[in-house]
């Protein structure tokens, strides 16, 4: 008999937005006059900017015309047009980046996963904890060990380099899924001398970069000097621009980034990872790829920034809500995550059944992101200003009861 991966043993059963929409399907089942607002797994509300739509629709009549219909994109990393406009898009942080350092995926948490396969599985991995799920279990999956380091109130949820924690992999996500954290210039660059200093190689999620909005920090970890030798920046349009959807991502592999084999010689990450999404990844359809040249068009980011305001004026509503509570959070600012301490000495999962139970608002309870967000819970601002607005008023009521 075919024998099972016994590395899922080391998985918690099931995957923490699944077991949510679980929960909430069984409420919805018991409770049907009530809706619900839903503020707990991370996707948007608002429709594709106008220009995206156009340039999708244009691709796919194009895809309807002998002349110029599609098969395979050939070069395995997506089509040039993209990569162009997403280097075009680092040159306006002031990074350069080539497009062939650039490869063009279905989103970041397939890149942020799947990533994994180009690393040796006696590598050890170090997370931040809380974490965004992928990281960890997806190393789980390949047999690796995983080193958790703590990013709690102390540190304002932004845990820096420990000197006593070795690591070969090292996975961030600035601005911060759950805790909206985010790090700055100083606090990067920190990371970016452990990895250099040690070997390491830093996987960094830059997913809601565009959510930051304090100029001074930074929004790709190129912008600090030495991490083209030590970094991949993995990327997404989800929440850039609302394709969770239609889904369209882009992963930095710099050339200078190198991977050490047994026999001590050396070879690039790039490589490996070019070689790896040409075996198992036939690329992003045409109209999506389109669909994406179009957000980093003049237009098209004039558009998506539209919509980011939007959410953020809906993390504003949130954030002012519990400055008025006097709760304690981070985020909000610069992400689209709001994480706050749970009222008294109710536990994570107790307060998410109270709150759904009496306010019928759902968020994501912080001890499934790990063992910190034991007593913390998050908010996403990416529902309707409508909904968000009312989602504070219930819930400033229901803290009376506290
Ligand atoms: C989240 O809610 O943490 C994210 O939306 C999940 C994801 O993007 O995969």
């Amino acid at each position: 008999m075919a024998k099972a991966n016994e590395n899922f043993n080391r998985l918690k059963e099931s995957y923490l937005f699944i077991e949510i929409s679980e929960k909430i399907g069984e409420f919805v089942k018991n409770n049907p006059g009530k809706p619900l607002i839903k503020m707990g797994i991370g996707d948007v509300t608002r429709p594709l900017a106008p220009v995206v739509v156009e340039a999708m629709k244009n691709a796919a009549e194009e895809m309807g015309v002998a002349e110029t219909f599609r098969g395979y994109e050939d070069t395995g990393r997506g089509y040039l047009f993209l990569r162009e406009a997403v280097a075009g898009y680092y040159s306006a942080m002031g990074v350069t980046i080539e497009p062939d350092e650039i490869l063009i995926s279905d989103g970041a948490k397939s890149d942020c996963g799947n990533l994994s396969d180009i690393f040796s599985d006696d590598n050890v991995v170090l997370v931040t904890d809380p974490v965004y799920p992928v990281y960890n279990d997806a190393n789980l999956m390949g047999g690796r060990q995983v080193v958790f380091l703590n990013s709690n109130i102390e540190n304002s949820f932004a845990a820096t380099p420990d000197e006593s924690l070795k690591a070969d992999i090292i996975y961030i996500c600035s601005p911060n899924n759950p805790t909206g954290a985010a790090y700055t210039t100083e606090q990067l660059k920190k990371w970016v001398d452990y990895a250099l200093k040690n070997n390491a190689v830093i996987v960094y999620d830059a997913a809601y970069e565009a959510f930051i909005q304090d100029d001074e920090l930074p929004r790709s970890i190129y912008q600090i000097d030495g991490a083209e030798k030590c970094a991949i920046e993995v990327c997404s349009l989800s929440k850039t621009a609302g394709f969770t959807g239609t889904r369209c991502g882009y992963t930095v592999v710099p050339e200078l980034l190198e991977l050490e084999l047994k026999d001590g010689t050396k070879t690039t990450a790039q490589k490996l990872w070019r070689r790896r999404q040409s075996t198992k990844f036939n690329g992003v359809s045409y109209p999506v790829q389109r669909a994406a040249q179009a957000v980093f068009s003049e237009e098209g980011q004039k558009q998506v920034r539209d919509t980011i305001a939007y959410y953020q004026n809906n993390a504003k509503i949130i954030t002012s809500t519990f400055d008025k509570l006097g709760i304690t959070y981070t985020g909000g600012k610069n992400s689209p995550y709001v994480w706050f301490k749970c009222p008294g000495t109710m536990s994570d999962r107790e307060f998410f059944d109270y709150m759904l139970k009496t306010i019928q608002v759902v968020g994501t309870p912080g001890s499934g992101f790990g063992k910190n967000g034991e007593g913390w819970f998050r908010l996403t601002s990416f529902n309707t200003a409508e909904n968000t607005t009312e989602a504070m008023k219930r819930f400033e009521k229901m803290y009376e009861q506290f």
